[in-house]
């Protein structure tokens, strides 16, 4: 292929980088012939240079902990380092010097997304964040694209799946609350800090960055009402069972209003969900989210909401499509 090469600079190799550098590697006939042209990694920004890594196929001298060299050469910059500086200033500042930006950061986007999203649109870049909902499941791409000629009523979901995985356990096993706690944290399926996936504030963002994209509202962070999980106890499990319910923590966002005057609501809530619900059969770290439209009804859309490569999915679909949107302008320039 005689096309120049789209330039892809990476941020963080961690579970998410590693596996998206992995996919550039070895699907890159692939993505070369979707895209128009091949992406071409050109660096890989870490913490922590001395770290030993499973790269295969990415170049030793391609690895570096000064990010900043990077992002102002690259045609597109992939930010999987998570928090908030310096994600923030280096994203904006790819953008600012004309590279379109993927990132898989939620609480990032929930923060400061609106400025993100505008800065984006004054430079006339993209700015892409699939794998910040829900990793590989399309929800994103379905509310703001696929529904973008409808009225979105609600959005209900099972969006974090740790949490999930503890209240399967707790409902289907019988396993009391705190020991499926302690399993998830030995398993790893908890953040670090498990007060993120516990208190709802990993599901919270995800509503938030849903709620912004059906309903074009100004939601934050501090307008979910928000309750975690962790104050259950296992009276609270056994009274769900003695109705045949189970408990979920279920992420919701409904408009009350029309569409001219949305009025939005969002939520994190334990909810006691029918055993036999799309959500009460939703099993171990799966998520599912439920969207109801005007037209198009009921959509329910399924699938695994974390893990390396499932969330590399989400991003190098983003990727595709924002390094074919560059191929194509330069086609025409
Ligand atoms: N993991 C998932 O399943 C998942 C799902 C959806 C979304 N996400 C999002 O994806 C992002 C990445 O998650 P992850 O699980 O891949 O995280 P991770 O495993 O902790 O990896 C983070 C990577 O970023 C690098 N990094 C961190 N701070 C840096 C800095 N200041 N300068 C240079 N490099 C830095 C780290 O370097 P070292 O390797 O040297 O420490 C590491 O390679 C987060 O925003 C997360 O919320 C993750």
């Amino acid at each position: 292929m005689d096309t120049p090469p789209v330039r892809v600079a990476l941020l963080g190799a961690g579970t998410v980088g590693a596996a998206v550098a992995r996919r550039l590697g070895d699907r890159a006939d692939l993505l070369a012939r979707r895209v128009g042209a091949p992406l071409e990694l050109v660096g890989v920004a870490v913490r922590d240079l001395t770290r030993p890594r499973d790269l295969p196929g990415v170049a030793a001298d391609l690895l570096t902990d000064d990010p900043d060299p990077l992002v102002a050469g690259a045609d597109i910059v992939v930010e999987v380092m998570g928090g908030i500086q310096p994600a923030r200033g280096l994203i904006e500042r790819a953008l600012a010097a004309g590279a379109d930006v993927v990132t898989a950061n939620k609480q990032l986007l929930a923060q400061h997304g609106t400025e993100l999203e505008a800065l984006a649109d004054r430079e006339g870049r993209g700015l892409a964040y699939e794998a910040a909902v829900v990793a590989a499941v399309p929800v994103m791409r379905t509310v703001r694209e696929a529904l973008a000629g409808d009225e979105i009523r609600s959005i209900h979901g099972i969006v974090n799946g740790s949490t999930n995985y503890i209240l399967d356990m707790v409902a289907r096993l019988g396993v009391p609350f705190q020991e499926a706690v302690r399993q998830a944290g030995d398993l790893g399926y908890l953040e670090a800090d498990p007060t993120e996936d516990l208190e709802g504030l990993d599901a919270a963002a995800k509503i938030v960055l849903l709620a912004r994209a059906a309903w074009g509202v100004e939601v934050g962070l501090a307008d979910v009402q928000r309750q975690g999980i962790s104050g259950l106890r296992d009276t609270d499990f056994e009274d769900a069972r003695g109705t045949g319910q189970v408990i979920r923590l279920i992420a919701s966002a409904w408009c009350s209003g029309s569409a001219s005057e949305p009025r939005v609501e969002v939520a994190v809530r334990p909810t006691p969900v029918a055993a036999d619900h799309p959500f009460g059969m939703t099993r171990e770290g799966t998520n599912m989210v439920i969207i109801e439209a005007e037209s198009a009804g009921t959509l329910r859309l399924t699938g695994a909401g974390a893990g390396g490569d499932e969330t590399a999915s989400a991003v190098l679909g983003d990727l595709v499509n924002l390094a074919r949107a560059r191929v194509v302008a330069r086609r025409r320039a």
